[in-house]
């Protein structure tokens, strides 16, 4: 065997030993890690200090990277930065920061981008700078949230579409877009259930960009996607990632959410570097 998988939890997300992502892998090695990601959804790496340059060869492997939206840190390249660090002055960002502000929306059970009109195939995350206690983040699969679905409801909902916005799930916090940011990023449709080409398995996607089903009253709507919300971070279906710098951690946006956990900003650091890779459009 190419690489050694040990599976964190019994129904998704493992971890991957013997490898160094760092100095490039060959074709071979980069297969075999593609066919565990389709498989376990979540791959946790450690030891792998990575440079910005060196993360964005290893991301492009799998697909085209994404520009992050205005809104973020930094906005307008390759990265999403989840940080206190401001990234001119390398200072702590001040807690009640608009920058720490839009931050809490990744408190929410959340996938990334899927308010964008092609979603995302796969996070990245590095860790660059790593508080001493807190700021561990959650992950849940929406593909298990399906599987305990019986036959003729998962049939029933495989019509659907829902409509997604990052203005929604920021408003849910409070939070307001200048007109230029919202501009940015109309609300886009997608399909409830997808199918992962690979494996064939379904999974569902909601979280909180997910704002209601098109077509049904914005209430009923809502009541379904709290409900499946509810069926993927039941605790059966979580892995928590508590992390030391120099991790890696790889997500399918397709098959799970995930959620930031709190830190005590105006004390730690904490700097996190986020690629994402684009999905393939249908
Ligand atoms: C992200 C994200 C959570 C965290 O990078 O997309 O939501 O714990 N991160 O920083
Ligand atoms: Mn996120």
């Amino acid at each position: 065997m190419l690489i050694e998988l040990q599976p964190l939890t019994p129904v998704f997300a493992a971890e991957v030993n013997g490898v160094d992502l760092v100095s490039g892998l060959n074709d071979e090695l980069f297969a075999a890690i593609r066919r565990a990601f389709e498989e376990y959804s979540i791959l946790v790496f450690r030891d792998q200090p990575m440079d910005d340059d060196q993360q964005i060869a290893f991301s492009k492997r799998f697909g085209r990277l994404e520009t992050t939206v205005i809104s973020n840190p930094a906005g307008g390249t390759p990265f999403a930065r989840q940080s206190n660090i401001d990234i001119n002055t390398g200072e702590l960002i001040s807690p009640d920061d608009r920058r720490m502000a839009y931050q809490k929306g990744n408190m929410l059970w959340h996938a990334d981008s899927t308010f964008k009109e092609t979603a995302s195939l796969c996070s990245i995350l590095t860790a660059r700078e790593v508080p001493p206690e807190g700021g561990a983040t959650e992950f849940a699969s929406t593909r298990a949230a399906f599987e305990v679905l019986d036959g003729v409801r998962g049939a029933e909902i495989e019509k659907l579409i829902v409509e997604h916005s990052v203005l929604y799930s920021r408003s849910t916090i409070g939070f307001t877009f200048t007109e230029e940011e919202a501009a940015q990023t109309p609300p886009v449709a997608h399909p409830l259930v997808r199918t992962n080409p690979v494996t064939g398995r379904k999974s569902v996607m909601i979280g909180a960009h997910a704002s209601h089903i098109v077509g049904w009253p914005v209430d009923r709507g809502r009541a379904l996607l709290k409900e499946l919300l509810e069926l993927a971070t039941q605790p059966k279906h979580q892995y928590r990632h508590e992390w030391t710098t120099d991790d890696l951690v790889i997500w399918d946006n397709r098959a799970t959410l995930h959620r930031a956990t709190a830190y005590d900003t105006s004390r730690f650091r904490r700097l996190m570097q986020r690629t994402t890779v684009a999905d393939v459009a249908a």
